[in-house]
C-alpha cells in the first residue's frame, strides 16, 4: 500500500499550483523536489527499485516519455495520473533539471 500513500500525497501536491517564474532549471527542481522525488529518489538497490532513475537521464528522452505518459501513448496508471496535470513548460523544466543532475 507504500504506491497508493505516495499517490496520495502526490495528487495533494500537484493540486498546490506551482507559480514561480524562475529559471527552467530551478523551477524544475522545485518540482522534482515536490512531486517526482517521492519515488524517484528512492534509492534501493536496483534489483528491488520499482521506479526508474531519472538523474543524468537525456533530456530530450525525458521530455518525450513525459509527454508520451501524459497524452497516454506510454501506459502507466501512476505516471498518466501525474503526467497529465504537466504543462509543457514543467515538463521542459522538469527534464532539464533531472538531465543536468549527477546520477
Ligand atoms: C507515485 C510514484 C511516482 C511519482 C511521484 C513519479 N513517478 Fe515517474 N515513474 C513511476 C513509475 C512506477 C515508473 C515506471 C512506469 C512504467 O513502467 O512506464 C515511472 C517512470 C517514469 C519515467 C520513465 C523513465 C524511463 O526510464 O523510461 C519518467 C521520465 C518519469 N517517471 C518521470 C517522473 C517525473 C518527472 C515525476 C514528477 C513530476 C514523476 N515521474 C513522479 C513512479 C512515479
Amino acid at each position: 500500500m507504500k504506491i497508493a500513500t505516495y499517490f496520495l500525497s502526490t495528487i495533494l501536491t500537484l493540486s498546490v499550483s506551482f507559480s514561480s517564474q524562475a529559471a527552467s532549471i530551478y523551477a524544475g527542481q522545485a518540482k522534482a523536489a515536490a512531486v517526482c522525488s517521492q519515488c524517484h529518489g528512492i534509492r534501493l538497490t536496483s534489483a528491488e527499485a520499482p521506479f526508474p532513475p531519472l538523474a543524468g537521464r537525456n533530456e530530450e528522452y525525458l521530455e518525450s516519455a513525459l509527454k508520451q505518459y501524459r497524452d497516454k501513448t506510454r501506459v502507466s496508471e501512476i505516471m498518466n495520473n501525474i503526467a497529465g496535470s504537466l504543462s509543457d513548460r514543467d515538463i521542459n523544466n522538469i527534464a532539464s533539471y533531472y538531465s543536468r543532475l549527477k546520477p
